[in-house]
């Protein structure tokens, strides 16, 4: 079994998107190991993204991802990593294919519904700040 981090963004709660999301991790086999609700904090969504800092977009990613309530979740199953950034599709919307959660509901680059960590290692330091209480 493997780990991983995802979040569904201010977009996704905004649209309603929530359960229809949960559901295909759900149905998918996944097991839901945590999960809760909150307005990521100024540092909190800086050190999710420290890798972008240098970005054009990173100013606007930060206050896109503090701009209302995320449902972060670790999941569980073989395979997680690897299997959610599928299931998420490409960054690039006009490269996501249909039947991803980026490809069923997104156009845009930036308001694109979920984060999935892209490494089994990026999963456990991002379980680790967003879920200090797992440890
Ligand atoms: P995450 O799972 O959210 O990390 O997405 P990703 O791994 O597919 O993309 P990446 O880590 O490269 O970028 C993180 C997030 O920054 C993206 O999901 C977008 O929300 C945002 N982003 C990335 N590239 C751009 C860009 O060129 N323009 C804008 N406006 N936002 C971007
Ligand atoms: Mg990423």
């Amino acid at each position: 079994m493997e780990r991983t981090f995802v979040m569904i963004k201010p977009d996704g709660v905004k649209r309603r998107l929530v359960g229809e999301i949960i559901r295909r991790f759900e149905d998918r086999g996944f097991n839901i190991v945590a999960m809760k609700m909150l307005t990521p904090s100024l540092e909190l969504a800086e050190q999710h993204y420290a890798i972008h800092r240098d970005k054009p977009f990173y100013e606007g990613l930060v206050s896109f991802i503090t701009s209302g309530p995320v449902v972060p979740m670790v999941l569980e199953a073989p395979d997680a990593v690897r299997l959610v950034r599928n299931m998420i599709g490409a960054l690039n919307p006009a490269d996501t294919l249909p039947g991803t959660i980026r490809g069923d509901f997104t156009v845009d680059t930036q308001q694109n519904l979920i984060h999935g960590a892209d490494a089994p290692e990026t999963a456990e330091m991002e379980i680790a700040l967003w879920f200090p209480e797992l440890k």
